[in-house]
Protein backbone atom coordinates (compact mmCIF):
# COMPACT_ATOMS: atom_id res chain seq x y z
CA UNK A 1 0.00 0.00 0.00
CA UNK A 2 1.28 3.45 -0.66
CA UNK A 3 2.68 5.00 -3.77
CA UNK A 4 5.76 6.15 -3.85
CA UNK A 5 7.35 8.56 -7.12
CA UNK A 6 10.27 10.31 -7.18
CA UNK A 7 11.99 12.12 -10.24
CA UNK A 8 15.22 13.97 -11.17
CA UNK A 9 14.88 16.44 -14.19
CA UNK A 10 16.46 19.29 -16.01
CA UNK A 11 13.29 21.05 -15.62
CA UNK A 12 10.32 21.16 -13.41
CA UNK A 13 8.99 17.89 -12.03
CA UNK A 14 5.80 18.34 -10.12
CA UNK A 15 3.38 18.03 -12.50
CA UNK A 16 4.62 14.58 -13.69
CA UNK A 17 4.99 13.27 -10.16
CA UNK A 18 1.39 14.32 -10.18
CA UNK A 19 0.44 11.97 -13.41
CA UNK A 20 2.55 9.40 -11.70
CA UNK A 21 0.65 9.34 -8.50
CA UNK A 22 -2.63 9.28 -10.32
CA UNK A 23 -1.15 5.80 -11.74
CA UNK A 24 -0.21 4.95 -8.27
CA UNK A 25 -3.71 6.02 -6.72
CA UNK A 26 -4.89 2.05 -6.57
CA UNK A 27 -2.07 1.79 -3.49
CA UNK A 28 -4.20 3.89 -1.25
CA UNK A 29 -5.97 7.35 -1.90
CA UNK A 30 -6.24 8.21 1.78
CA UNK A 31 -4.31 11.36 0.90
CA UNK A 32 -1.41 12.48 -1.18
CA UNK A 33 1.28 15.32 -1.19
CA UNK A 34 4.59 16.30 -2.97
CA UNK A 35 7.37 18.03 -1.66
CA UNK A 36 10.38 19.43 -3.96
CA UNK A 37 13.86 21.45 -3.77
CA UNK A 38 13.12 24.62 -5.11
CA UNK A 39 15.66 26.82 -6.92
CA UNK A 40 16.66 28.21 -3.01
CA UNK A 41 17.91 24.95 -2.34
CA UNK A 42 14.82 25.02 -0.24
CA UNK A 43 12.19 21.90 0.50
CA UNK A 44 8.68 22.78 -0.35
CA UNK A 45 5.85 20.43 0.03
CA UNK A 46 2.07 20.81 -0.59
CA UNK A 47 -0.09 17.83 1.02
CA UNK A 48 -4.08 17.18 1.34
CA UNK A 49 -6.16 14.94 2.14
CA UNK A 50 -8.16 12.44 0.19
CA UNK A 51 -8.36 11.56 -3.39
CA UNK A 52 -5.08 13.20 -5.65
CA UNK A 53 -7.56 15.53 -7.33
CA UNK A 54 -7.34 17.46 -3.58
CA UNK A 55 -4.08 17.35 -3.48
CA UNK A 56 -4.20 19.08 -7.65
CA UNK A 57 -6.67 21.63 -6.33
CA UNK A 58 -3.92 22.57 -3.60
CA UNK A 59 -0.85 23.10 -6.29
CA UNK A 60 -3.16 24.90 -8.01
CA UNK A 61 -3.29 27.47 -4.74
CA UNK A 62 -0.64 27.29 -3.52
CA UNK A 63 2.37 26.01 -7.10
CA UNK A 64 5.49 24.71 -5.63
CA UNK A 65 8.36 24.13 -8.84
CA UNK A 66 11.79 21.92 -8.38
CA UNK A 67 13.78 19.49 -10.84
CA UNK A 68 14.49 17.13 -7.84
CA UNK A 69 11.05 15.92 -6.24
CA UNK A 70 9.38 13.35 -4.10
CA UNK A 71 5.71 11.94 -4.17
CA UNK A 72 3.21 9.97 -2.53
CA UNK A 73 -0.30 8.32 -2.00
CA UNK A 74 -1.01 7.20 1.18
CA UNK A 75 -2.62 4.23 2.65
CA UNK A 76 -2.54 4.79 6.33
CA UNK A 77 -1.85 2.62 8.47
CA UNK A 78 -0.12 5.02 11.52
CA UNK A 79 -2.17 7.95 11.82
CA UNK A 80 -5.44 8.87 10.55
CA UNK A 81 -5.76 10.23 7.46
CA UNK A 82 -5.18 14.23 7.85
CA UNK A 83 -2.58 16.44 6.39
CA UNK A 84 -0.40 16.57 9.12
CA UNK A 85 0.08 12.88 8.70
CA UNK A 86 0.28 13.29 4.89
CA UNK A 87 3.53 12.34 3.16
CA UNK A 88 6.23 13.55 2.76
CA UNK A 89 7.06 14.20 5.79
CA UNK A 90 9.43 16.58 6.91
CA UNK A 91 12.30 16.99 9.43
CA UNK A 92 14.12 20.46 8.98
CA UNK A 93 15.94 19.68 6.00
CA UNK A 94 15.52 16.36 5.39
CA UNK A 95 11.79 14.43 3.62
CA UNK A 96 10.97 11.18 3.36
CA UNK A 97 8.03 9.17 1.33
CA UNK A 98 7.43 5.98 2.82
CA UNK A 99 5.70 2.99 1.96
CA UNK A 100 5.83 0.39 4.79
CA UNK A 101 5.91 -0.08 8.07
CA UNK A 102 8.42 0.89 10.47
CA UNK A 103 7.99 -1.68 13.30
CA UNK A 104 10.58 -0.15 16.00
CA UNK A 105 9.42 3.41 15.36
CA UNK A 106 8.18 3.61 19.47
CA UNK A 107 12.00 2.98 20.95
CA UNK A 108 13.32 5.34 18.22
CA UNK A 109 11.00 8.13 19.25
CA UNK A 110 11.27 7.64 22.43
CA UNK A 111 15.45 8.24 21.94
CA UNK A 112 14.82 10.82 19.19
CA UNK A 113 12.17 12.68 21.53
CA UNK A 114 14.85 12.29 24.37
CA UNK A 115 17.27 14.60 21.88
CA UNK A 116 15.17 17.39 21.32
CA UNK A 117 13.50 16.65 18.09
CA UNK A 118 10.04 16.76 18.02
CA UNK A 119 7.26 15.31 16.71
CA UNK A 120 4.60 16.37 14.61
CA UNK A 121 2.87 13.61 13.39
CA UNK A 122 1.12 10.05 14.22
CA UNK A 123 3.46 8.24 11.52
CA UNK A 124 6.03 5.93 11.71
CA UNK A 125 7.47 7.44 9.03
CA UNK A 126 8.13 10.59 11.07
CA UNK A 127 11.28 8.62 13.09
CA UNK A 128 12.96 8.11 9.56
CA UNK A 129 13.04 11.98 8.93
CA UNK A 130 13.84 13.23 12.63
CA UNK A 131 16.94 9.99 12.56
CA UNK A 132 18.18 11.05 9.30
CA UNK A 133 18.62 14.94 10.40
CA UNK A 134 19.82 13.78 14.05
CA UNK A 135 22.76 12.06 11.70
CA UNK A 136 22.99 15.14 9.68
CA UNK A 137 22.64 17.64 13.12
CA UNK A 138 25.43 15.23 14.10
CA UNK A 139 27.59 16.25 11.12
CA UNK A 140 26.62 13.27 8.97
CA UNK A 141 27.09 13.14 5.83
CA UNK A 142 23.70 12.34 3.88
CA UNK A 143 25.12 9.40 2.70
CA UNK A 144 26.12 8.34 5.84
CA UNK A 145 22.98 9.44 7.81
CA UNK A 146 21.11 7.66 5.25
CA UNK A 147 23.13 4.51 5.41
CA UNK A 148 22.94 4.75 9.30
CA UNK A 149 18.96 4.77 9.48
CA UNK A 150 18.58 1.99 7.19
CA UNK A 151 21.04 -0.06 9.78
CA UNK A 152 18.50 1.43 12.62
CA UNK A 153 15.19 1.08 11.20
CA UNK A 154 13.36 -2.23 11.46
CA UNK A 155 10.72 -3.36 9.17
CA UNK A 156 9.53 -3.13 5.67
CA UNK A 157 9.81 -0.23 3.33
CA UNK A 158 10.71 1.56 -0.14
CA UNK A 159 11.91 5.18 0.36
CA UNK A 160 12.13 7.97 -1.59
CA UNK A 161 14.61 10.59 0.88
CA UNK A 162 15.36 14.83 -0.08
CA UNK A 163 18.13 16.24 1.49
CA UNK A 164 18.84 19.79 1.41
CA UNK A 165 22.15 19.47 1.54
CA UNK A 166 22.69 17.50 -1.28
CA UNK A 167 19.85 19.22 -3.92
CA UNK A 168 20.66 17.20 -6.89
CA UNK A 169 20.40 13.76 -5.15
CA UNK A 170 17.81 11.26 -4.00
CA UNK A 171 18.18 8.30 -1.56
CA UNK A 172 15.74 5.45 -2.20
CA UNK A 173 15.98 1.77 -0.30
CA UNK A 174 13.52 -0.93 -0.31
CA UNK A 175 12.87 -3.82 1.90
CA UNK A 176 10.06 -6.14 1.08
CA UNK A 177 7.80 -2.94 -0.47
CA UNK A 178 8.38 -2.36 -4.39
CA UNK A 179 10.59 0.01 -6.11
CA UNK A 180 11.73 0.32 -9.36
CA UNK A 181 14.21 3.05 -11.10
CA UNK A 182 12.81 4.27 -14.71
CA UNK A 183 15.07 5.85 -16.91
CA UNK A 184 14.13 8.53 -20.05
CA UNK A 185 14.59 12.05 -20.23
CA UNK A 186 14.19 11.83 -16.83
CA UNK A 187 15.65 9.74 -13.92
CA UNK A 188 12.25 8.28 -11.98
CA UNK A 189 11.25 5.80 -9.23
CA UNK A 190 8.89 4.57 -8.46
CA UNK A 191 6.74 1.96 -6.41
CA UNK A 192 5.84 0.13 -9.75
CA UNK A 193 5.95 0.55 -13.56
CA UNK A 194 2.82 1.81 -14.53
CA UNK A 195 3.83 5.44 -12.55
CA UNK A 196 6.89 5.10 -15.57
CA UNK A 197 4.93 4.50 -18.30
CA UNK A 198 5.73 7.49 -20.38
CA UNK A 199 8.53 8.94 -18.41
CA UNK A 200 10.56 5.93 -19.21
CA UNK A 201 11.80 3.51 -21.27
CA UNK A 202 13.94 1.33 -19.23
CA UNK A 203 13.65 -0.08 -15.71
CA UNK A 204 16.04 -1.29 -12.98
CA UNK A 205 14.01 -3.57 -10.27
CA UNK A 206 15.54 -2.39 -6.67
CA UNK A 207 15.65 -6.13 -4.88
CA UNK A 208 15.54 -6.35 -1.11
CA UNK A 209 17.46 -4.38 1.03
CA UNK A 210 19.37 -2.67 -2.28
CA UNK A 211 19.83 1.17 -2.26
CA UNK A 212 20.56 3.97 -4.49
CA UNK A 213 21.90 7.26 -4.54
CA UNK A 214 20.56 8.81 -7.95
CA UNK A 215 21.23 12.30 -9.33
CA UNK A 216 21.31 12.84 -13.72
CA UNK A 217 24.58 12.72 -14.34
CA UNK A 218 25.07 9.06 -12.16
CA UNK A 219 22.93 5.96 -10.61
CA UNK A 220 25.29 4.45 -7.83
CA UNK A 221 22.82 1.54 -6.49
CA UNK A 222 24.80 -0.27 -3.78
CA UNK A 223 23.57 -4.09 -1.72
CA UNK A 224 22.50 -4.28 1.36
CA UNK A 225 26.75 -4.36 2.51
CA UNK A 226 26.67 -0.83 0.86
CA UNK A 227 28.74 -2.34 -1.81
CA UNK A 228 28.56 -0.44 -5.19
CA UNK A 229 26.40 -3.24 -7.76
CA UNK A 230 25.64 -3.54 -11.15
CA UNK A 231 22.71 -4.24 -12.26
CA UNK A 232 21.09 -4.46 -16.06
CA UNK A 233 18.18 -1.97 -17.18
CA UNK A 234 15.26 -4.03 -18.74
CA UNK A 235 12.29 -2.56 -21.17
CA UNK A 236 9.52 -1.44 -19.44
CA UNK A 237 6.90 -4.22 -19.45
CA UNK A 238 4.75 -3.22 -22.43
CA UNK A 239 1.39 -4.84 -20.35
CA UNK A 240 2.08 -1.98 -17.48
CA UNK A 241 1.09 0.61 -19.59
CA UNK A 242 -2.35 1.06 -19.50
CA UNK A 243 -4.61 2.41 -21.95
CA UNK A 244 -7.10 4.28 -19.79
CA UNK A 245 -10.90 3.84 -19.30
CA UNK A 246 -11.97 3.16 -23.12
CA UNK A 247 -15.61 5.04 -22.90
CA UNK A 248 -16.21 3.34 -19.78
CA UNK A 249 -17.02 5.14 -16.26
CA UNK A 250 -15.35 2.41 -14.15
CA UNK A 251 -12.06 0.90 -14.75
CA UNK A 252 -13.98 -2.01 -12.90
CA UNK A 253 -16.47 -2.10 -15.77
CA UNK A 254 -14.04 -2.24 -18.77
CA UNK A 255 -11.85 -5.31 -16.46
CA UNK A 256 -15.09 -7.08 -16.84
CA UNK A 257 -15.85 -6.59 -19.70
CA UNK A 258 -12.28 -7.71 -20.82
CA UNK A 259 -12.61 -10.73 -19.76
CA UNK A 260 -13.53 -12.67 -22.45
CA UNK A 261 -10.23 -11.37 -24.46
CA UNK A 262 -8.15 -11.02 -21.61
CA UNK A 263 -9.03 -14.92 -20.79
CA UNK A 264 -8.04 -16.08 -24.76
CA UNK A 265 -4.79 -14.13 -24.38
CA UNK A 266 -3.59 -15.59 -21.03
CA UNK A 267 -4.76 -18.96 -22.38
CA UNK A 268 -2.50 -18.41 -25.61
CA UNK A 269 0.28 -17.06 -23.92
CA UNK A 270 0.28 -19.80 -21.26
CA UNK A 271 2.92 -22.51 -21.10
CA UNK A 272 2.80 -25.05 -18.15
CA UNK A 273 6.75 -26.24 -17.60
CA UNK A 274 7.15 -29.25 -18.67
CA UNK A 275 7.14 -32.09 -15.82
CA UNK A 276 5.57 -29.54 -13.15
CA UNK A 277 4.52 -32.18 -11.43
CA UNK A 278 6.78 -35.13 -11.71
CA UNK A 279 7.15 -36.31 -8.61
CA UNK A 280 4.38 -34.39 -6.52
CA UNK A 281 2.99 -35.66 -4.04
CA UNK A 282 1.16 -32.96 -2.60
CA UNK A 283 0.26 -29.54 -3.70
CA UNK A 284 0.03 -26.32 -1.07
CA UNK A 285 -1.43 -22.98 -2.31
CA UNK A 286 -0.71 -19.92 -0.13
CA UNK A 287 -2.94 -16.69 -1.30
CA UNK A 288 -4.86 -14.29 0.17
CA UNK A 289 -8.56 -12.54 -1.17
CA UNK A 290 -9.52 -12.75 -4.26
CA UNK A 291 -6.51 -15.05 -4.98
CA UNK A 292 -7.54 -17.13 -2.45
CA UNK A 293 -10.94 -18.17 -3.49
CA UNK A 294 -8.53 -19.11 -7.13
CA UNK A 295 -6.69 -21.18 -5.05
CA UNK A 296 -10.02 -22.95 -3.11
CA UNK A 297 -11.81 -23.57 -6.67
CA UNK A 298 -7.86 -24.93 -7.90
CA UNK A 299 -8.36 -27.39 -5.55
CA UNK A 300 -11.68 -28.81 -6.97
CA UNK A 301 -9.13 -29.30 -10.21
CA UNK A 302 -6.33 -30.81 -9.18
CA UNK A 303 -7.91 -33.21 -7.07
CA UNK A 304 -9.88 -34.55 -9.30
CA UNK A 305 -7.50 -34.33 -12.70
CA UNK A 306 -4.17 -34.38 -11.15
CA UNK A 307 -5.48 -36.94 -8.28
CA UNK A 308 -2.69 -34.75 -6.09
CA UNK A 309 -3.76 -33.90 -2.86
CA UNK A 310 -3.97 -30.07 -2.17
CA UNK A 311 -3.83 -27.55 0.48
CA UNK A 312 -5.10 -24.39 0.64
CA UNK A 313 -3.93 -21.43 3.06
CA UNK A 314 -4.64 -17.89 3.96
CA UNK A 315 -1.00 -16.71 3.23
CA UNK A 316 -1.34 -14.68 6.32
CA UNK A 317 -2.42 -16.80 8.94
CA UNK A 318 0.07 -19.51 7.00
CA UNK A 319 3.72 -18.09 8.46
CA UNK A 320 2.64 -17.80 11.68
CA UNK A 321 1.92 -21.42 12.31
CA UNK A 322 4.50 -23.73 12.50
CA UNK A 323 3.15 -25.29 9.74
CA UNK A 324 4.99 -28.53 8.29
CA UNK A 325 5.28 -29.32 4.16
CA UNK A 326 5.57 -33.04 3.43
CA UNK A 327 8.71 -33.96 0.91
CA UNK A 328 7.79 -33.73 -2.66
CA UNK A 329 5.60 -30.47 -2.19
CA UNK A 330 4.83 -28.14 -5.21
CA UNK A 331 3.96 -24.71 -3.62
CA UNK A 332 1.68 -22.89 -5.72
CA UNK A 333 1.67 -18.84 -5.29
CA UNK A 334 -1.00 -17.15 -6.43
CA UNK A 335 -0.90 -13.22 -6.32
CA UNK A 336 -2.19 -10.85 -8.81
CA UNK A 337 0.16 -7.99 -7.83
CA UNK A 338 3.50 -10.45 -7.16
CA UNK A 339 3.74 -8.21 -4.03
CA UNK A 340 1.32 -8.98 -1.32
CA UNK A 341 3.35 -8.90 1.86
CA UNK A 342 1.10 -11.82 3.69
CA UNK A 343 1.80 -13.95 0.57
CA UNK A 344 5.47 -13.35 0.00
CA UNK A 345 6.15 -13.95 4.15
CA UNK A 346 4.54 -17.25 3.57
CA UNK A 347 6.33 -17.88 0.42
CA UNK A 348 9.38 -16.22 2.71
CA UNK A 349 8.72 -18.84 5.77
CA UNK A 350 8.24 -22.29 3.11
CA UNK A 351 11.33 -21.50 1.30
CA UNK A 352 13.05 -20.86 4.68
CA UNK A 353 11.74 -23.92 6.16
CA UNK A 354 11.51 -26.74 3.43
CA UNK A 355 13.05 -27.70 0.28
CA UNK A 356 10.30 -27.73 -2.75
CA UNK A 357 9.58 -26.17 -5.71
CA UNK A 358 7.40 -23.10 -5.91
CA UNK A 359 5.21 -21.65 -8.75
CA UNK A 360 4.07 -18.15 -8.86
CA UNK A 361 0.81 -17.05 -10.80
CA UNK A 362 1.07 -13.59 -11.02
CA UNK A 363 -0.36 -10.52 -13.19
CA UNK A 364 2.49 -8.30 -12.76
CA UNK A 365 5.82 -8.59 -14.65
CA UNK A 366 9.07 -8.70 -12.67
CA UNK A 367 7.20 -8.33 -9.46
CA UNK A 368 8.80 -9.56 -6.37
CA UNK A 369 7.10 -13.00 -6.30
CA UNK A 370 8.61 -14.15 -9.55
CA UNK A 371 12.28 -13.26 -8.40
CA UNK A 372 11.01 -15.59 -4.87
CA UNK A 373 9.80 -18.60 -7.33
CA UNK A 374 10.82 -21.40 -9.47
CA UNK A 375 8.22 -21.13 -12.08
CA UNK A 376 6.61 -18.16 -13.10
CA UNK A 377 3.14 -18.27 -14.78
CA UNK A 378 1.54 -14.96 -15.67
CA UNK A 379 -1.90 -13.75 -16.20
CA UNK A 380 -1.63 -12.27 -19.05
CA UNK A 381 -4.84 -9.56 -18.85
CA UNK A 382 -2.66 -5.85 -18.46
CA UNK A 383 -2.67 -3.98 -15.76
CA UNK A 384 -5.95 -4.01 -14.01
CA UNK A 385 -6.82 -0.78 -12.78
CA UNK A 386 -9.76 -1.34 -10.54
CA UNK A 387 -9.14 -2.42 -7.06
CA UNK A 388 -11.58 -5.34 -7.03
CA UNK A 389 -10.12 -7.97 -8.65
CA UNK A 390 -11.77 -8.85 -11.80
CA UNK A 391 -9.87 -9.91 -14.96
CA UNK A 392 -7.19 -11.25 -13.26
CA UNK A 393 -9.19 -13.64 -10.74
CA UNK A 394 -10.87 -15.41 -14.11
CA UNK A 395 -7.45 -15.34 -15.81
CA UNK A 396 -6.42 -17.10 -12.37
CA UNK A 397 -8.97 -19.59 -12.82
CA UNK A 398 -7.83 -20.39 -16.38
CA UNK A 399 -4.36 -20.79 -15.74
CA UNK A 400 -4.81 -23.24 -12.41
CA UNK A 401 -7.54 -24.99 -14.64
CA UNK A 402 -4.77 -25.47 -17.29
CA UNK A 403 -2.48 -26.70 -15.34
CA UNK A 404 -5.24 -29.96 -14.02
CA UNK A 405 -6.69 -30.45 -16.90
CA UNK A 406 -3.16 -29.93 -19.47
CA UNK A 407 -3.04 -33.73 -20.36
CA UNK A 408 -6.83 -33.79 -21.57
CA UNK A 409 -7.63 -32.64 -24.74
CA UNK A 410 -11.22 -32.58 -24.52
CA UNK A 411 -11.58 -30.86 -21.37
CA UNK A 412 -8.70 -28.56 -22.90
CA UNK A 413 -11.12 -27.77 -25.82
CA UNK A 414 -13.72 -26.93 -23.32
CA UNK A 415 -11.77 -24.17 -21.36
CA UNK A 416 -10.65 -22.85 -24.55
CA UNK A 417 -14.47 -22.22 -25.42
CA UNK A 418 -14.61 -20.05 -21.88
CA UNK A 419 -14.64 -16.55 -23.23
CA UNK A 420 -17.07 -17.01 -25.83
CA UNK A 421 -19.17 -18.11 -22.61
CA UNK A 422 -18.44 -15.46 -20.80
CA UNK A 423 -19.04 -13.16 -23.82
CA UNK A 424 -22.45 -14.24 -23.52
CA UNK A 425 -23.19 -12.83 -20.15
CA UNK A 426 -21.39 -9.91 -20.32
CA UNK A 427 -23.98 -9.01 -22.64
CA UNK A 428 -26.43 -9.91 -20.24
CA UNK A 429 -25.47 -5.89 -18.76
CA UNK A 430 -28.51 -4.69 -19.08
CA UNK A 431 -30.48 -7.74 -16.95
CA UNK A 432 -27.80 -7.73 -14.41
CA UNK A 433 -28.75 -4.26 -13.83
CA UNK A 434 -31.55 -4.60 -13.19
CA UNK A 435 -31.18 -7.16 -10.76
CA UNK A 436 -28.65 -5.08 -9.07
CA UNK A 437 -31.44 -2.53 -8.47
CA UNK A 438 -33.70 -5.14 -6.23
CA UNK A 439 -30.44 -5.42 -3.55
CA UNK A 440 -29.06 -1.71 -3.74
CA UNK A 441 -30.93 -0.92 -0.20
CA UNK A 442 -30.66 -3.97 1.62
CA UNK A 443 -28.29 -4.45 4.47
CA UNK A 444 -27.36 -7.80 4.04
CA UNK A 445 -26.29 -10.69 1.38
CA UNK A 446 -26.25 -14.33 0.82
CA UNK A 447 -24.37 -16.62 -1.71
CA UNK A 448 -24.55 -19.76 -1.59
CA UNK A 449 -22.43 -22.41 -3.97
CA UNK A 450 -21.65 -26.00 -3.48
CA UNK A 451 -18.55 -27.78 -4.71
CA UNK A 452 -16.12 -25.32 -6.89
CA UNK A 453 -19.34 -22.90 -6.93
CA UNK A 454 -18.36 -23.05 -2.97
CA UNK A 455 -15.43 -20.71 -3.47
CA UNK A 456 -17.54 -18.64 -6.06
CA UNK A 457 -20.06 -17.42 -3.52
CA UNK A 458 -17.36 -16.33 -1.25
CA UNK A 459 -15.70 -14.60 -3.94
CA UNK A 460 -19.32 -13.04 -5.26
CA UNK A 461 -19.57 -11.76 -1.47
CA UNK A 462 -16.45 -10.16 -1.36
CA UNK A 463 -16.55 -8.11 -4.09
CA UNK A 464 -20.46 -6.78 -3.16
CA UNK A 465 -18.66 -6.08 -0.04
CA UNK A 466 -15.83 -4.36 -1.04
CA UNK A 467 -17.33 -2.29 -3.60
CA UNK A 468 -20.77 -1.64 -2.75
CA UNK A 469 -19.99 -1.75 1.53
CA UNK A 470 -23.10 -3.92 1.81
CA UNK A 471 -23.16 -6.87 4.42
CA UNK A 472 -21.89 -10.08 2.43
CA UNK A 473 -21.60 -13.79 3.23
CA UNK A 474 -20.52 -16.77 0.75
CA UNK A 475 -21.69 -20.11 2.21
CA UNK A 476 -21.33 -23.63 1.08
CA UNK A 477 -24.76 -24.57 0.84
CA UNK A 478 -24.99 -27.56 2.55
CA UNK A 479 -23.24 -25.55 6.00
CA UNK A 480 -26.16 -22.88 6.17
CA UNK A 481 -28.63 -25.14 8.62
CA UNK A 482 -25.62 -25.59 10.72
CA UNK A 483 -25.69 -22.04 11.66
CA UNK A 484 -26.04 -19.53 9.26
CA UNK A 485 -29.48 -20.23 8.15
CA UNK A 486 -30.33 -18.07 11.31
CA UNK A 487 -29.66 -15.05 9.59
CA UNK A 488 -32.26 -15.34 6.91
CA UNK A 489 -35.42 -13.68 6.85
CA UNK A 490 -37.58 -11.85 4.53
CA UNK A 491 -34.93 -8.82 3.95
CA UNK A 492 -32.12 -10.76 3.43
CA UNK A 493 -31.46 -11.69 -0.33
CA UNK A 494 -30.02 -15.17 -0.83
CA UNK A 495 -28.34 -15.58 -4.12
CA UNK A 496 -27.69 -18.92 -4.83
CA UNK A 497 -25.15 -20.60 -7.72
CA UNK A 498 -27.05 -23.60 -9.21
CA UNK A 499 -26.33 -24.94 -12.61
CA UNK A 500 -27.85 -28.13 -13.97
CA UNK A 501 -24.99 -30.34 -12.88
CA UNK A 502 -24.18 -33.31 -10.72
CA UNK A 503 -25.21 -31.21 -7.32
CA UNK A 504 -28.28 -29.69 -8.52
CA UNK A 505 -30.22 -32.32 -6.72
CA UNK A 506 -28.63 -31.11 -3.24
CA UNK A 507 -28.73 -27.50 -4.22
CA UNK A 508 -31.70 -27.56 -4.80
CA UNK A 509 -32.37 -29.04 -1.49
CA UNK A 510 -30.64 -26.28 0.31
CA UNK A 511 -32.69 -23.56 -1.90
CA UNK A 512 -35.97 -25.32 -0.81
CA UNK A 513 -34.65 -24.91 2.90
CA UNK A 514 -33.41 -20.99 2.19
CA UNK A 515 -37.05 -20.20 0.83
CA UNK A 516 -39.17 -21.65 3.36
CA UNK A 517 -37.05 -19.17 5.54
CA UNK A 518 -36.87 -15.91 3.58
CA UNK A 519 -38.70 -14.76 0.15
CA UNK A 520 -35.82 -12.93 -1.44
CA UNK A 521 -33.99 -15.27 -3.85
CA UNK A 522 -32.25 -15.04 -6.79
CA UNK A 523 -30.66 -18.02 -8.08
CA UNK A 524 -28.34 -17.90 -11.17
CA UNK A 525 -29.24 -21.21 -13.38
CA UNK A 526 -28.61 -22.50 -16.52
CA UNK A 527 -31.67 -23.10 -19.24
CA UNK A 528 -32.44 -26.93 -17.98
CA UNK A 529 -31.99 -25.83 -14.32
CA UNK A 530 -34.52 -22.97 -14.97
CA UNK A 531 -36.85 -25.47 -15.53
CA UNK A 532 -36.81 -27.33 -12.61
CA UNK A 533 -36.70 -24.90 -10.07
CA UNK A 534 -39.67 -23.24 -8.50
CA UNK A 535 -41.45 -20.79 -11.12
CA UNK A 536 -41.80 -18.00 -8.78
CA UNK A 537 -38.67 -17.37 -7.98
CA UNK A 538 -36.07 -14.76 -9.40
CA UNK A 539 -33.29 -16.06 -12.32
CA UNK A 540 -30.43 -15.22 -14.29
CA UNK A 541 -30.39 -17.99 -16.87
CA UNK A 542 -26.40 -18.29 -18.15
CA UNK A 543 -25.56 -20.27 -20.54
CA UNK A 544 -24.89 -23.88 -20.13
CA UNK A 545 -21.26 -24.75 -19.56
CA UNK A 546 -19.10 -27.68 -18.89
CA UNK A 547 -19.56 -28.27 -15.07
CA UNK A 548 -15.68 -28.38 -14.13
CA UNK A 549 -15.69 -24.74 -15.39
CA UNK A 550 -18.63 -23.16 -14.37
CA UNK A 551 -16.94 -21.46 -11.55
CA UNK A 552 -15.28 -19.29 -14.64
CA UNK A 553 -18.61 -18.57 -15.81
CA UNK A 554 -20.80 -17.75 -12.50
CA UNK A 555 -18.27 -15.67 -10.95
CA UNK A 556 -18.77 -12.66 -13.82
CA UNK A 557 -22.37 -12.00 -12.75
CA UNK A 558 -21.44 -11.88 -9.57
CA UNK A 559 -18.87 -9.31 -10.19
CA UNK A 560 -21.65 -7.14 -12.53
CA UNK A 561 -23.89 -7.34 -9.87
CA UNK A 562 -21.60 -5.84 -7.25
CA UNK A 563 -20.42 -3.19 -9.55
CA UNK A 564 -23.86 -2.16 -10.30
CA UNK A 565 -24.93 -2.51 -7.06
CA UNK A 566 -22.08 0.31 -6.03
CA UNK A 567 -22.75 2.26 -9.11
CA UNK A 568 -26.27 2.78 -7.63
CA UNK A 569 -25.20 3.44 -3.99
CA UNK A 570 -22.97 6.65 -5.55
CA UNK A 571 -19.70 4.96 -4.98
CA UNK A 572 -16.47 5.29 -6.15
CA UNK A 573 -16.27 1.60 -7.98
CA UNK A 574 -12.36 1.70 -8.75
CA UNK A 575 -11.47 2.92 -5.42
CA UNK A 576 -13.70 1.33 -2.48
CA UNK A 577 -13.29 3.31 0.70
CA UNK A 578 -10.14 1.67 3.00
CA UNK A 579 -8.96 -0.59 0.51
CA UNK A 580 -5.61 -0.63 -2.09
CA UNK A 581 -4.60 -3.02 -4.66
CA UNK A 582 -1.46 -3.73 -3.19
CA UNK A 583 -1.37 -4.65 0.37
CA UNK A 584 2.55 -4.48 1.13
CA UNK A 585 1.56 -4.27 4.80
CA UNK A 586 1.00 -7.01 7.48
O1 LIG B 1 -2.29 -9.10 -5.33
P1 LIG B 1 -2.89 -10.26 -4.60
O2 LIG B 1 -3.61 -11.19 -5.51
O3 LIG B 1 -1.89 -10.99 -3.77
O4 LIG B 1 -3.94 -9.63 -3.63
C1 LIG B 1 -4.65 -10.40 -2.70
C2 LIG B 1 -5.84 -9.64 -2.17
O5 LIG B 1 -5.41 -8.50 -1.50
C3 LIG B 1 -6.81 -9.24 -3.27
O6 LIG B 1 -7.25 -10.35 -3.99
C4 LIG B 1 -8.02 -8.50 -2.68
O7 LIG B 1 -8.79 -9.38 -1.96
C5 LIG B 1 -8.79 -7.81 -3.79
N1 LIG B 1 -9.16 -6.51 -3.38
C6 LIG B 1 -10.01 -8.54 -4.20
O8 LIG B 1 -10.83 -7.83 -5.06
Amino acid sequence: MCGIVGIISKHDVVEKIVSGLEMLEYRGYDSAGVAVIDQDGVIDRVRAVGKLQNLKSALNDQPIKGFIGIGHTRWATHGKATVANSHPILSKTVCVVHNGIIENCKELKFELQKDGYQFLTDTDTEVVAHLLQQQLDRGKSPREAFRYMLATVSGTYAFAVLFESSPHTLFVARRRSPLVLGFGEDICVASDTTALSGLSQEVIYLDDNEYAEISLSSVEIFNGNYELIKKDKVPIPESTIHTGKGGYDYYMLKEIMEQGSTLRHTMQHLSIPDNLFDDVSRILILACGTSYYAGMTARYWFEEYLHIPTDVEIASEYRYRKAIVQPNTLVVVITQSGETIDTLEALDYVRSNYNCRVLAISNVKNSAVSRMADYILYTDTGTEVGVASTKTFTAQLAVLASMAVHNNEFLLRELRNMPLLIEEVLSMQAQIKSLASSIVDVNSVLFLGRSSLYPIALEGALKLKEVSYIHAEGFAAGEIKHGPIALIDDTVPVICLCPYDSMFEKMSSNIQVALARGKRMLILTDAEGATRLPGEITKLIVPSVHPVFSALLYVVPLQMLAYYTALMRGNDVDKPRNLAKSVTVE
